[in-house]
């Protein structure tokens, strides 16, 4: 697993989802209440990308189906969906935000 620097806190202003790749992995960034978290891009239930959804009170609503997920555990939450999204360890230093994923084909 290794860290990668992937968006600057300041992008979040205006677009509370940001899409982002890191080490062969297609990410989303949110940040809610002033933490950031990351999950896998795209929903598990037709693989839509998360980045042009809505986030309401910590979840973010798929913009295809309306599938919801809890951002801070991936968990779906019924409806179309009903397999959790990956997620993955953030950490945020000064204004930039990094996430550990593994490495692409490893
Ligand atoms: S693709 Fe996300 S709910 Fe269908």
């Amino acid at each position: 697993m290794t860290w990668h620097a992937v968006a600057d806190l300041a992008e979040f202003d205006g677009s509370p989802v940001l899409a982002r790749e890191a080490g062969g992995v297609s990410l989303a960034l949110y940040r809610v209440d002033g933490v950031v978290y990351a999950t896998q891009a795209h929903c598990t239930h037709a693989g839509v990308s998360l980045a042009g959804g809505e986030v309401v009170e910590g979840y973010i609503e798929c913009p295809a189906h309306y599938g919801l997920f809890e951002i801070a555990t991936g968990r779906a939450q019924g409806g179309p969906v009903c397999r959790d999204l990956a997620t993955y360890p953030v950490r945020v230093e000064g204004s930039r935000v990094w996430v550990e994923v593994g490495t692409a084909g490893l």
